[in-house]
């Protein structure tokens, strides 16, 4: 399935990982800390629908800087995009994985960092729904704590920009300046190949698969504890996200996404039990 001849899509990258749809390299770009992911041909896919699916993740990957930046959400920063070839370019944010940063918190009996944590998950995802957005796949790899700023430069990423502009001011609002790494988590969204802008008539069913998907992965990768996604859920319907949207995106399509997330549980539910 996979090509052993992983050569860098750039000079001086080494192999970070190599998944089912794509390669992972670390480097460094314009003298910056850069992540090229490569996604590649699955040999069992049709030819045309892969190159389809391959172009439509890489496109929606590379989109997605600018939309969450937009709306106050971190992101990276888009380096480098070859829609052709499967190949994004982008800032490697400082920090680890919320995967990793809850499993070490949780291993270390810090029941307030976990909730901490899993808060920030929360009020993000929110930030994302209301503003029309659906991420496609929430697990908790595809999202990083950033490691507090003031420890090296690397954290800014990109002075200047829109997106670190917004995500700084949404950070300043929860987190004291330099805040230390037991102080309010600042959170990034990574991976957005299966991202979209939900479709109005299919809004609280896109959202309530979003949040599925995620709560899935809660129960599968911290199944020991339960705690970290009920305190994600509960920063998700607090969120102020919700009542400073307007329209189809308030607090009222909230309610009727978390409802929808009910019927979408069952319908997994029967999907497990009948095959
Ligand atoms: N911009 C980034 N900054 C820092 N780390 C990153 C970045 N992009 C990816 N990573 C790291 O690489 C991992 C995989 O990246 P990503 O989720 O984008 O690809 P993927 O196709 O989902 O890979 P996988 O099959 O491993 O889930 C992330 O979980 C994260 O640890
Ligand atoms: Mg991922």
């Amino acid at each position: 399935m996979t090509t052993p001849d992983a050569a860098p899509p750039l000079p001086g990258f080494s192999l970070g990982a190599q998944g089912a749809e794509g390669r992972i390299w670390y480097g460094e770009y314009l003298g910056r800390p850069a992540v090229a992911k490569e996604r590649f041909s699955k040999a069992y896919r049709h030819r045309k629908l892969d190159e389809m699916l391959t172009k439509q993740r890489t496109v929606a990957e590379a989109r997605a800087f600018h939309r969450m930046g937009d709306i106050g959400v971190r992101a990276p920063k888009v380096y480098l995009t070859d829609v052709a070839s499967g190949l994004v370019v982008m800032e490697r944010l400082p920090g680890v994985t919320a995967r990793q940063a809850i499993i070490e918190a949780h291993a270390a009996g810090d029941a307030t960092r976990v909730e901490a944590v899993a808060r920030a998950i929360g009020d993000m995802v929110a930030r994302v729904h209301a503003a029309g957005f659906v991420h496609g796949d929430l697990t908790t790899s595809n999202m990083i704590v950033l490691a507090p700023e003031g420890g090296g430069e690397a954290a800014g990423g990109g002075s200047g920009a829109a997106a670190a502009a917004a995500g700084e001011a949404a950070a300043a609002a929860e987190a004291p300046p330099g805040g230390s790494a037991s102080g309010a988590p600042r959170l990034a969204l990574i991976d957005f190949g299966l991202s979209q802008r939900a479709k109005a008539s299919q809004l609280l069913e896109e959202r309530g698969v979003d949040l599925y998907v995620m709560e899935r992965a809660f129960t599968s990768t911290h199944a020991t504890c339960p705690e970290a996604f009920d305190a994600t859920m509960e920063a998700y319907a607090g969120s102020g996200a919700w009542s400073a949207a307007k329209g189809p995106a308030s607090a009222q399509s909230r309610d009727g996404t978390l409802s929808h997330l009910q019927r979408v549980r069952a319908r997994g539910r029967k999907r497990m039990a009948f095959g």
